[in-house]
């Protein structure tokens, strides 16, 4: 099958606040991260504002929101102070997902059939005020074909298992892990949703992820911005989007 589309590469910065944060100082800058991102050929800035605001702050969306030149993803949990934040700002998109405290990292996806009622309200006004809104779900087509209901323009399957199975070397699971990723791309992608991928993408892990035609974005952040110490952001994003679109054929 022939792609549909060109994939987009969004850069996930919330790990330059985590840096700047570790010293309670003003460095490095998460805008100027965003910025060189943008410089470099991302084609969008996501950005996790948390509920317990470990790495990215309210005074960054304001200042990526103002500031840089391609679409802000501004991801979150659906809870009523996120959407207040969300209808000022008004972002080109809104990813949501689920939060617990104690996480190191967002680490399953959100329930969208379970919470289907609520959910389906709670993005009614961030689509209203012109939000591209995305649920970070698992590829279960039970959540796929909830999110469509609810009036999701978006799903963002969560790559987090597949990397891990991955860097276990547990080869068999994460292809069995792919395969399912696939059929849930394209069962997304016959109801009408836009389908992206991301969490805990590498340059070893990404290519069969980025083969799958159906996806049109993935969502990387903590690799490229390790990588960055050593390369730089910019080289860092080059590579990944060079090895992106060899997979994409
Ligand atoms: N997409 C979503 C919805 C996420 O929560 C994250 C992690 O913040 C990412 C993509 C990027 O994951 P990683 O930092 O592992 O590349």
């Amino acid at each position: 099958m022939t792609p549909i589309a060109k994939l987009r590469l969004g850069v996930n910065i919330d790990h330059v606040a985590t840096l700047r944060n570790a010293r309670g100082s003003v460095w490095p800058d998460p805008l100027r991260a965003a910025l060189l991102a943008e410089a470099s050929g991302a084609d969008g800035i996501t950005a996790h504002l948390r509920e317990d605001r470990r790495h990215i702050r309210d005074a960054d969306m304001d200042a990526l929101r103002a500031g840089i030149g391609i679409p802000l993803n501004f991801e979150c949990a659906a809870t009523d102070e996120m959407a207040a934040i969300i209808l000022r700002l008004k972002p080109h998109a809104v990813c949501l997902v689920p939060e617990r405290r104690e996480e190191r990292t967002t680490e399953g996806g959100l329930d969208v059939a379970g919470d289907e009622n609520r959910l389906a309200h709670y993005i009614a006004p961030l689509r209203d005020a012109g939000c591209r809104v995305s649920m970070f779900i698992g590829h279960a087509p039970r959540q796929i074909e909830a999110s469509a209901r609810i009036g999701a323009a978006v799903v963002e399957l969560h790559t987090g298992h597949y990397s891990d199975l991955h860097a276990e070397g547990r080869l068999d699971e994460a292809e069995a892990e792919l395969e399912a990723l696939r059929q849930g791309a394209a069962l997304a992608h016959s109801l009408g949703l836009e389908v992206h991928a991301g969490h805990g993408l590498t340059y070893d892990n990404v290519a069969p992820v980025a083969a799958i035609p159906q996806v049109v974005e993935l969502n990387i952040g903590h690799f490229l911005i390790g990588e960055a110490v050593f390369v730089g952001l910019s080289a860092a994003i080059d590579e990944m989007r060079r090895r992106m679109d060899a997979a994409r054929g």
